[in-house]
């Protein structure tokens, strides 16, 4: 068992494959509002993949081992929902905060992102919690380079979400993407510096940190899927999609819609939005 770093090929397949994930995002949007149904945003989403993007949804009928086959085409989850909420009947609700996952393969390659949205006015408690967690990914991103560990990444996300006094999920993981959804290795975003694999130009994994208001403990729920918190409390979760350069780091689904990085984020990373050769 190993990690393949992509070849150019393999990392222009993955550029395009992210750019699709991310700009589907930036469809579904505006469509986060109360009174939508999730499996609204999840119709709207399939329809999108398929019929503009050219490329299919990852997560539809996705079953790996232990799993039933994943009914829908993205994931939304709720408030005090982690990660895998299966999109229903609910309208979301003024206040809600609802985390939407999407996954598309194009052209053979995974692009795997997701983004919070507040569902009209949120708490204060709840806009910092997904402020925060925004934060932590991006500090996770700036971590990466050739020769850094990926303990790096777990240890810096964890340190930042606990400053602000957050709990970080540890159940659930970052993960190598390509030719397929989940591949070596498993990025924990928690962790100690110097430990684990060395990151080499041309790997591409995902940063996905999940941060609780309350206890880091989860559970899944009898559709065995959807994950909550253990204590009900807020949850929140924000996902890119990277790939290892010969310099640092290139950020895959990055789009015209997504949140800017936070202002701790040099210039040269947003500079990975600009067309590849
Ligand atoms: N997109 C999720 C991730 O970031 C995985 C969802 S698996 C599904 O890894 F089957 F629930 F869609
Ligand atoms: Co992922
Ligand atoms: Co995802």
């Amino acid at each position: 068992m190993s990690i393949v770093p992509k070849d150019s090929e393999g990392i222009a397949g993955m550029r395009a494959a992210g750019r699709c994930a991310a700009a589907l995002l930036d469809y579904l949007a505006p469509f986060v509002q109360p009174g939508v149904t999730t499996n609204e945003i999840d119709r709207l989403a399939e329809q999108y993949t398929t019929q503009v993007l050219g490329a299919t949804s990852a997560p539809l009928h996705y079953a790996p081992s232990g799993h039933r086959p994943y009914p829908k085409s993205i994931c939304t989850s709720v408030n005090h929902q982690v990660c895998h909420g299966i999109p229903n009947d609910n309208p979301l609700k003024n206040g809600d905060i609802v985390n939407v996952d999407v996954t598309v393969i194009k052209n053979g390659w995974h692009g795997d992102t997701s983004r919070m949205f507040l569902v009209g006015d949120a708490s204060f408690a709840a806009q910092r919690l997904c402020r925060v967690c925004f934060e932590a990914m991006w500090h996770g991103i700036l971590q990466v380079r050739p020769g850094a560990y990926l303990g790096d990444i777990g240890h810096t996300i964890q340190t930042f979400a606990q400053q602000h006094s957050y709990s970080v999920v540890r159940e659930y993981c970052g993960h190598g993407i390509g030719r397929s959804f989940h591949e070596e290795p498993q990025v924990l975003h928690f962790g100690q510096p110097g430990t684990l694999a060395v990151l080499e130009p041309g790997m591409t994994f995902t940063i996905e940190p999940m941060l609780n208001i309350g206890r880091k403990e989860v559970r899944e729920l009898g559709d065995g899927w959807t994950v909550i918190t253990k204590d009900r409390s807020l949850s929140a979760q924000w996902e890119h999609t990277v790939l290892v350069t010969a310099t640092g780091v290139e950020v895959l689904t990055l789009s015209p819609g997504c949140p800017t990085a936070p202002p701790f984020v040099p210039e040269f990373v947003p500079a990975s939005l600009a067309t590849p050769p």
